[in-house]
């Protein structure tokens, strides 16, 4: 099947644009793991990037200006982007309203913190219609569009209905909720229908595609097939594929950067400042899915309980700011901050502060610095579509001696389980007993298990992943895909 180059299509560009002091802008990488991960798939082949740069319109640079910045992002990232205006009513009723204040509550199973105000509809259509007449512009027949989480689950009906009918294939980076928490949504069919007009449908892990198909034999009569990796739906006019890909990191990238000179001597930096104690990292967005509170708590706990480990221990919480109009956000970060206040009131001695809190994005140094220096990492999503900081976090530790502990809701643990302490984050104790279990865990036991996860994430990475994806999609890998060299024309 011909496909001569890759279009990646998301809410977000790589970069984001931001007005600086003086008066200027700047490009920064966006956060999160969508954009971590799919930055090194297109890097590898070359291709285009269609999305929003993170500002509305109304304050956008004009349009000569924001030509450059976003040639800027491209040269610095290899690959071309195209970008999306979002006007502020549709940045508030499209990506705060119907993306984040209802499909990513409602996936992650947080029913409770949905809000289903009917006007944000309206204005998800429009959006997505928005993107699909952007793939329409600047992409041909034999491109293979893949269009990316739950922003833009109506791009291949507003595409279809252009009568553009290329090759589109989907993949869910958040999980896909229960049949009795999914029919809660206004919109369940209409959302359900518009994913069946994918070609190929990706989902984080097997219980994610199982929720799926459930809902799809509840709402629709359609007849699904196969069994294994990938399974089929065969609708009146087309067939739709459907697979888990659990989705992973650029691990050699991770890896070497950890042993290079510079994030040594940062590592350095921390053991100097933070002597004679074992780090316990913690580094996650804003939001009420990384379930921080309840890690503050059980870290409290474990003080409490274990009084042995006073002094002897301190909890790294790195929170990267994150959908900061949401209200929800904004309650959820002062929560944090009171605890972090209290437990380091409660503990702080002379030489030892038990929290070290830090509410910024980090470089990319000093993130594989903590994630290389630390012994303990403390990942407890409540729920989490894969949760690439565990996988990041083995990756960047080259020196084995350190122990993952993950939360049994994370799609990382289906992979990382039998080497992984796994735990229930809304079960306080059970947090701190395996803090304490960490901690205490013989050097050789923790060496043979740092080392199996890591092979697992080597030999599971981010290309894997990609084509296995591909693979299903349109049977080819990333490699059959021509190189696209970058030209950015000097200013
Ligand atoms: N990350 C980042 N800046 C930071 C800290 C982390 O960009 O200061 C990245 C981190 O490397 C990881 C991503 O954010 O790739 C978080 O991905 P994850 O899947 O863990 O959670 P998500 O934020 O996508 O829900
Ligand atoms: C998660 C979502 C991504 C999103 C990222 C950051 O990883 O799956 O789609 O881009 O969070 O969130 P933001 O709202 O800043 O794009």
């Amino acid at each position: 099947m011909a496909a001569n180059r890759l279009v990646v299509v998301s809410n977000r560009l790589p970069v984001v644009l931001s007005r600086s002091n003086d008066d200027g802008w700047s490009i920064q990488s966006g956060s999160g793991g969508l954009v971590t991960a799919m930055g090194p798939v297109l890097r590898d082949r070359g291709g285009l990037w269609i999305g929003w740069p993170g500002i509305a319109t109304e304050d956008c640079p004009d349009e000569g200006r924001l030509d450059n910045l976003i040639r800027e992002g491209a040269g610095q990232s290899g690959y071309a982007l195209k970008y999306v205006y979002l006007n502020k009513n549709e940045i508030d009723m499209y990506y705060y309203g119907f993306s984040n204040e209802i499909l990513w509550p409602l996936f992650h199973d947080l029913f409770s913190n949905c809000n289903f105000d009917p006007r944000y509809w309206d204005v998800y259509q429009k959006a997505n219609q928005k993107f699909a007449r952007s793939v329409i512009e600047h992409t041909d027949d034999d491109d293979y569009i893949w269009v990316h989480d739950y922003h833009l689950i109506l791009v291949a009906r507003e595409l279809r209905k252009s009568r553009m009918y290329c090759q589109v294939g989907f993949f869910l980076h958040v999980p896909f909720p229960p049949l009795d928490i999914f029919l809660k949504l206004p919109w369940r069919f209409e959302i359900l229908q518009a994913l069946l007009e994918y070609d190929l449908l990706g989902f984080q892990t097997f219980r994610d595609r199982r929720n799926f198909l459930d809902c799809v034999r509840a709402l629709h009569k359609c007849r699904i097939t196969g069994r294994g990796q990938v399974m089929n739906i065969a609708m009146p006019d087309h067939e739709v594929r459907v697979g888990a890909f659990p989705i992973s990191i650029d691990y050699k990238e991770f890896a070497d950067f950890a042993c290079s000179q510079e994030v040594a001597d940062q590592a350095w930096i921390i053991h100097e400042n933070l002597p004679r104690r074992q780090l316990v990292l913690g580094v996650d967005r804003l939001d009420y899915t990384k379930g921080i509170p309840e890690r503050l708590q059980a870290f409290d706990d474990a003080l409490a309980r274990y009084p042995q480990l006073r002094r002897k221990i301190a909890l790294i919480q790195v929170v990267v700011p994150s959908r900061r109009d949401v209200e929800e956000y904004e309650r959820l970060k002062q929560e944090i901050e009171r605890l972090v206040g209290e437990i380091n009131g409660r503990y702080t001695e002379v030489g030892w502060t038990p929290v070290h809190y830090i509410f910024r994005s980090l470089s990319r140094r000093e993130l594989v610095a903590y994630y290389r220096t630390c012994e303990i990492a403390l990942i407890t999503p409540l729920k989490d579509g894969m949760n690439l900081v565990a996988k990041e976090y083995c990756a960047s530790s080259v020196d084995e001696n350190c122990v993952l502990i993950l939360s049994e809701f994370a799609g990382a643990a289906a992979q990382l389980y039998p080497n992984a302490i796994l735990v229930n984050p809304y079960d306080m104790q059970g947090v701190a007993d395996a803090i304490y279990e960490a901690f205490t865990m013989a050097q050789e036991k923790r060496r043979e298990r740092m080392r199996n996860l890591r092979s697992q994430i080597r030999k599971n990475d981010i290309i894997n992943w990609v084509n296995s994806f591909l693979k299903a999609g349109i049977a080819k890998n990333l490699s059959d895909f021509p190189h696209m060299e970058l030209f950015v024309p000097k200013q």
